[in-house]
């Protein structure tokens, strides 16, 4: 029986043909990495991470961009050599075979699905808003989770917190059926039934869809930047690194939600038109555009409001009204902000919504899920199983979902993977396959030394920054935060020895770093329930898709 579960998958010789169409130009392909980019973060996480950066948040959005950029350079290269739907799942298989494969495709639920989870909340509430700028109220039973409400009223009750009184209020006026409370989210509902819909129909009408909206969102963010830009205070930039370096680093893992997406459209590489050169081209367009753009909005905000007032949901609808203009424009600002973000966020829903269910093809085809999940659809030409599938996994949730838990949950999946593609390519460039020819490469640069200096110069600057810091790493009495700077050592010293020994290929080596660095800055609980997730995934795997692959193998 052998080691079967470490078996690969052959690099593909020329392009895969399933039955799914081959409609989508490297514009188009740049439009849904757009699409998948700009969404939630930007228009929300941005907020919490300038309350704790100030206005080096600017650079944390750089730090943020060479974290995500590195990776994406890492797909770029596997998205050309190996041009089958999937993404990381499919490269993780080519590279390591098929158990870590599993695990990656495991993560990529946490990316999608449960990513789309937490899109759908944050939609959902941008629509009650903009409900609101237009004078129509919408009773809060069916704009939150029945779980979420639940709790809220509860706390009402014993702590009589003021602010939690509408959540009490709105329990208590929802209408009964059999005595239990009908509550549901019904805005985060209707759009994730709607967009599933549109994934279901068809790509080319989704494409439509999806570039319409990346189009009216890029547009209003531009309009808030250009107005913006006239009133910035370049004073409030001196508030700089108010809560010194590991201040700054906690925005990082806050940033880092607003670059997920770019990788969503490797996962439509079976419908490009011309996978090898335009699926790198379209990661990387994609990733830059937005990397320009989200500088200049972090610059416009931290130029318009303090940073203490940054920390509320809505950041970019908030420095509006602060201008100094007259009333009638500021709503008319805000309103045309709230509804760029209704825009925006479903777009992104969109892009996640098309991206799950060709995963899920990928693995079935590969024997790991069960078939039906790759049937594709006769006249639409879609895996609609998947894609229904995917519309429930989403919908289902959003009853009892909190959106912490999700929106970490989904930055753990996707870290995860990012880590996995970069060691696979610090791999094949180490040890290429025969047949590897990428039409785009990672710089391939010799680690060796230049590994060394950098840890050198990360501990020089640590130094610097934070002396106490950096002794307290030592003195094992010493727990709380400095853990986590720990562990962080502890993976340097691993990669460290790999990158010696063998002068590994930098790039992709810092690229796999830097991503479980962020693993690393989300905390103890998002680990514990990452190693729940791993848990239950490696269960799966050996009760099901393990005996499947090995009786295909025999049978082939
Ligand atoms: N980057 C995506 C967003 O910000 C996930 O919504």
């Amino acid at each position: 029986m052998g080691y079967s579960f470490l078996r690969k998958k052959p690099l593909p010789k020329g392009e895969a043909r399933g039955g799914l169409k081959r409609v989508l130009s490297v514009i188009d392909l740049t439009a849904i990495g757009i699409a998948a980019i700009i969404g939630a973060g930007i228009f929300s996480t941005i907020g919490e991470a300038a309350a704790k950066a100030g206005s080096s948040i600017v650079i944390v959005f750089v730090i943020g961009a060479i974290v995500a950029g590195l990776s994406a350079l890492s797909y770029a290269e596997m998205a050309s050599s190996v041009p089958l739907s999937g993404s990381a799942y499919t490269y993780a298989y080519v590279v390591f075979g098929e158990l870590v494969a599993w695990i990656v495709g495991w993560m990529l639920i946490l990316e999608y699905a449960v990513g789309n989870i937490a899109v759908a909340i944050s939609w959902s509430s941008y629509f009650q808003s903009l409900l609101q700028s237009w004078g129509i109220s919408f009773p809060l039973y069916l704009g939150r989770d029945p779980l979420s409400l639940w709790r809220d009223a509860q706390a009402f009750l014993t702590t009589g917190d003021p602010s939690l009184r509408a959540a009490y209020e709105a329990w208590q006026a929802a209408p009964r059926l059999l005595g239990i409370p009908l509550v549901a989210n019904l805005p985060a509902l209707g759009i994730t039934t709607l967009v599933t819909l549109i994934a279901y129909v068809g790509i080319k009408e989704s494409r439509l869809a999806n570039n319409t909206m990346v189009i009216l969102k890029i547009g209003a963010i531009l309009l808030v930047i250009t107005v913006g830009a006239f009133f910035v205070q370049p004073a409030r930039w001196h508030d700089f690194m108010p809560r010194g370096f590991s201040g700054m680093m906690q925005g990082v893992g806050a940033v880092f939600f607003a670059y997920i997406g770019f990788d969503a459209l490797s996962t439509t590489a079976e419908e490009a038109r011309n996978p090898k050169r335009d699926l790198p081209l379209g990661i990387l367009l994609s990733l830059g555009f937005c990397t320009l753009l989200y500088i200049a909005v972090a610059l416009v905000l931290t130029g318009l409001a303090s940073y203490k007032e940054l920390a509320v949901p809505d950041p970019l609808a908030y420095v509006l009204t602060q201008l100094p203009v007259s009333n009638s424009l500021r709503n008319f600002l805000s309103a045309v902000v709230s509804l760029s973000a209704v825009i925006a966020i479903a777009s992104v829903l969109l892009v996640f919504q098309l991206g799950q269910p060709r995963i899920w093809y990928a693995m079935s085809r590969d024997g790991l899920l069960p078939p039906f999940l790759g049937r594709v659809h006769r006249r639409f030409q879609t895996p609609h199983v998947a894609t229904l599938l995917t519309g429930m996994v989403v919908g289902v949730p959003l009853f009892f979902s909190s959106m912490q838990t999700v929106v970490d949950m989904s930055s753990m999946g996707t870290l995860t993977a990012f880590a996995v593609v970069s060691a696979g390519v610090a791999y094949l460039h180490y040890s290429p396959p025969e047949g590897y020819a990428p039409t785009f490469r990672v710089p391939n640069i010799p680690g060796r030394w230049l590994f060394l200096l950098l840890v050198g110069l990360g501990f020089f600057v640590a130094w610097q920054m934070e002396p106490e810091g950096l002794k307290a790493l030592w003195n094992l009495s010493e727990g709380g935060e400095i853990w986590r700077y720990r562990v962080l050592l502890a993976m340097v010293t691993v990669a460290g020895y790999f990158t010696v020994r063998y002068n590994l290929s930098l790039l992709p080596v810092l690229g796999c770093l830097s991503a479980l660095y962020l693993i690393v800055e989300l905390g103890v609980n998002n680990w514990i329930r990452l190693g729940l997730w791993t848990g239950l995934g490696i269960g799966l795997y050996f009760a099901y898709g393990y005996w499947q692959s090995l009786l295909r193998k025999d049978n082939s």
